[in-house]
């Protein structure tokens, strides 16, 4: 190791997670050096501000306010792209890549929509593109689907997989806490993305979602076909409710393999309080993922936040370096699945996902109008496992809600049965859905 320079490594972005890269790598340099085989130093770095007071040491590496001139500094082995979105990350990455750079990144945003062009260019130039940090923060997910589950036929997976969204739900179920107060938080905490709507509507966890699924099923990348559903309908009373049923209120990222294709969906669920994911809270990430073989494996840790993050890059960094000594043939596949392996598959309509139901209503307080909701469930084939009266002054005088939860069955039912249920003239407002997993 002695007799090897140091790898030189180019940095495109110094913030929340550029920042807890950087801390990492001084602080675990000689542990980091003695697992990658040689010693990793960050030479240059670039930020939009240069003068913008920074929390870490930046002594001893150059800073720049041109990214371009890290990509083409022919010094810079591996660039690390850590500004996020879309422009100008791409365009970095594509010039990273054709000026002869490894790249490593934590953009799930860029892998997920622009992956396939950028796994194309890597390949052609014989790079590695690395992106463990960009699925589950800390979490070593991508390695564990790509190599340790390689023997596995995986039939689905589910996962808590924005911190954001379950610091939030954590807070409104334990503290009974504002929406708006938290989120302010889970930004300070450099959690949040750049813009949080892509936490909040469930963006950031269908990027994360549609590379899961690329790994888990041999799929192109296809963010465009998932089914997104944020948590900004979420209210207290839902959050109650599913308590006082034996449920938790989870944003999940489902994956499934069905005969028919495959299931890829983002919306807030309900799950058993006792099932593992219930109890995965705050920042913490969990994704869970059933292999014929191996059976069910759950992962679980930081989702987010700036040395969680830090470590899969620099994980991610240590494996760059060690494969800069091995033939680029043999090394392991950037989606799992060898790039000729890769062939599409039916992505399910929603309409036919089938999955169980909790619905919120609220209803005129007079007889026969219960029977006329379970008509409308029943003549669909729909069967109800609970339900729940409760009284609830706050929606006015002669209103009562209703909760109800049902078995499994097809979205497109359950769209009808709400149609007309909302017709009703007894029912008031909108009929709250939240779809609901046995995770079995
Ligand atoms: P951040 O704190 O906003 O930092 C972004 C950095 O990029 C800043 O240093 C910024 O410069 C620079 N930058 C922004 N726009 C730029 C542009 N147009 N040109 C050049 N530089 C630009 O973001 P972050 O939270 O570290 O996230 C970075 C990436 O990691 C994103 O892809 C994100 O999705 C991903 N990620 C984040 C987390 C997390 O917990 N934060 C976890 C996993 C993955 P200034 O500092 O001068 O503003
Ligand atoms: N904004 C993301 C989250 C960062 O909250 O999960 C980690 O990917």
């Amino acid at each position: 190791m002695a007799s090897l320079p140091p790898v030189k490594v180019g940095l495109l972005g110094l913030g929340t997670v550029g920042g807890g890269t950087i801390t990492v790598l001084r602080r675990n340099a000689k542990l980091i050096a003695s697992r990658a085989g040689r010693t990793i130093e960050v030479t240059v770095a670039s930020a939009r501000d240069l003068t913008k007071a920074r929390d870490f040491d930046t002594s001893g590496i150059r800073l720049v306010a041109d990214p371009f001139a890290v990509v083409d500094d022919p010094e810079v082995e591996i660039v690390v792209e850590l500004i996020g979105g879309i422009k100008p990350a791409r365009e970095l990455v594509l010039r990273a890549l054709a000026n002869g750079k490894h790249v490593v990144t934590a953009n799930k945003a860029l892998i997920a929509l622009h992956g396939n062009e950028i796994f194309e260019a890597a390949q052609k130039n014989g790079k590695v593109v690395a992106f463990e940090a960009a699925v589950a923060g800390g979490i070593p997910v991508i390695k564990v689907m790509r190599e340790a589950l390689a023997g596995n036929d995986v039939l689905w997976l589910a996962g808590i997989i924005n911190g954001t969204c379950n610091f939030i739900l954590t807070a409104m179920t334990e503290a009974g806490r504002d929406f708006g107060e938290v989120l302010a938080e889970a930004q300070k905490l450099g959690y949040a993305e750049a813009d949080p709507s892509f936490d909040i509507d469930g963006i950031d966890a269908a990027h994360k979602l549609t590379i899961l699924a690329a790994l888990a099923f041999g799929i192109p990348l296809q963010f465009d076909k998932v089914f997104v559903e944020g948590i900004r309908n979420i209210t207290r009373e839902d959050v109650a409710y599913a308590e006082r049923l034996g449920y938790r209120i989870k944003h999940l990222g489902i994956a499934r393999q069905r005969e028919q294709g495959i299931e890829l969906r983002v919306h807030p669920t309900l799950v058993k309080a006792k099932q593992p994911l219930a109890n995965v809270n705050g920042v913490m990430n969990a994704v869970m993922i059933q292999g014929d073989a191996a059976g069910q494996v759950l992962l679980s840790g930081r989702g987010a936040g700036a040395e969680p993050t830090a470590s899969s890059v620099v994980a991610d960094l240590v494996d760059v370096v060690r494969a800069l000594t091995s033939d680029t043939e043999h090394r392991v596949p950037h989606l799992a699945f060898q790039p000729d392996a890769v062939e599409a598959q039916p992505i399910l309509p929603m309409e036919d996902v089938e999955t169980a139901y909790y619905l919120r209503l609220n209803v005129s307080d007079r007889p026969g109008v219960l029977a006329d909701v379970t008509r409308i469930l029943g003549d669909r084939g729909i069967s109800i496992e609970a339900l729940l009266q409760l009284e609830h002054k706050e929606e006015g005088p002669g209103t009562v809600p209703i909760v109800i939860l049902t078995h499994r069955v097809r979205e497109k039912a359950m769209n009808d049965a709400i149609h007309h249920i909302e017709a009703l003239a007894a029912i008031q407002g909108r009929v709250v859905r939240i779809r609901l997993e046995a995770l079995k």
